[in-house]
């Protein structure tokens, strides 16, 4: 008997690849992200060893968001959700573009850096010139003993575990987690949700990794239309509010892996230049998760459809019937509240970025031109 065995297959888990591996292990980095983070009630937040006084936060009139690549994008998402629990003014930007704009950074600002690594030179000189300007710097970070971490003022641990594979898939969904709990942490100190609209909050959190789990048992629809996108040289993806978030994820990992060209628009922003490159056949992926804006949505789906373009809309089970008469093809997503919903959305457009890597016969783990981590500026 000959059994093909190597260290490396060992560490994938019966996977063929890192990143499918790490996409399966998001419903367990979920619930280590928010274990010991949420109180024996069930109702309340708490962060252990937080330095950012209930003071602090009371003083706080402004939150900077900043990070690279895939954590920028999680904090995109994040700062929706620190904007809507606290009510507090975020503003995102790329590191490397932050610290050299002079930003307006004072003591009453909060600036969250995010990295995986917690090693992008780019971050951590941004989180430099914040700790100048006498800002309170947060890290939301995966690796507990990197420079960022030790650098920050404050760190809250994402535990997604090693990522291993370059297009990150597991940290950016605990860093959505790490944010929902510090949103609700400030909110609660600040008096801006209810106890019950926290507790409300924190139970379907809890719910998350199971959901995650049945849009896993159902991969093989993505992979199917994954294979059906794969020849295609030009692509869009489509969303409004935090869909448009999740989207600027979806098309960040498609193009990393699968080398497809791929923009994310704001779907309400289409008209003004875009449509022009819509043209017969091209795919659109419409993220239409978010309720209060769904009609706006499907009257942008229409512009799209009106010029040739080839839909696939992703949303919930009970808008498929009447968003069908506007697409081409529909997949169904578990639901949760609106500002979760990132969390659940973003697994299929991973998923497609996987598949449709795979399909091009590319090295999904190790990307051309990419590093996991770039310590470069
Ligand atoms: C590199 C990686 C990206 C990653 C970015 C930020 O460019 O290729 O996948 O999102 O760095 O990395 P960080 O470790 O700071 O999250």
């Amino acid at each position: 008997i000959r059994v093909d065995w190597d260290a490396v297959t060992a560490e994938k888990g019966g996977f063929d690849h890192f990143m499918l591996k790490e996409i399966h292990e998001q419903p367990k980095a979920y619930r280590d992200t928010m274990l010991g983070r949420i109180d024996e009630s069930g109702r309340k937040v708490v962060l252990p060893g937080l330095k950012l006084s209930d003071e602090k936060i009371r003083s706080l009139n402004s939150v900077h968001v900043i990070a690279c690549g895939t954590a920028y994008n999680a904090g995109l998402v994040g700062g929706t959700a620190i904007e809507q629990l606290v009510r507090i003014p975020v503003m995102n930007d790329v590191a490397s573009e932050y610290r050299y704009r002079s930003p307006l950074i004072t003591p009453e600002t909060l600036v969250i850096v995010v990295s995986q690594s917690g090693e992008t030179a780019d971050t951590l000189a941004a989180l430099r010139e914040a700790q100048a300007n006498g800002a309170h710097v947060l890290a939301i970070t995966n690796v507990v003993g990197s420079s960022i971490a030790r650098d920050a003022d404050d760190v809250i641990a994402t535990l997604a575990g090693p990522e291993i594979a370059v297009a990150s898939t597991k940290a950016y969904t605990s860093q959505l987690i790490a944010f929902y709990l510090l949103g609700l942490y400030m909110a609660q100190v600040r008096g801006t949700q209810s106890a019950d609209d926290v507790a409300h909050v924190i139970a379907a959190m809890h719910s998350l990794p199971e959901q995650v789990e049945s849009m896993l048992a159902q991969a093989d629809t993505v992979k199917a239309y994954a294979e059906q996108i794969a020849s295609h040289e030009h692509l869009f993806f489509i969303g409004r509010g935090l869909d448009y978030s999740v989207v600027q994820e979806g098309s960040l990992k498609l193009k990393e892996i699968s080398y497809i060209h791929s923009e994310a628009y704001a779907a309400g922003e289409l008209k003004h230049g875009t449509l022009a490159l819509i043209e017969e056949g091209v795919p659109v992926i419409a993220l239409a998760t978010q309720e209060t804006v769904l009609e706006k949505t499907v009257s942008n789906i229409k512009e799209v459809k009106a010029r040739g373009a080839d839909v696939m809309a992703i949303t919930h089970e009970e808008n498929v019937p009447d968003l069908l008469k506007s697409v081409d093809q529909a997949l169904a997503i578990p639901k949760t509240l609106p500002l979760l919903t990132p969390a659940l959305s973003v697994v299929p457009l991973q998923l497609l970025a996987y598949y449709a890597a795979l399909a091009r016969g590319n090295d999904v783990d190790k990307p051309r031109n990419l590093a996991k981590s770039v310590t470069v500026e």
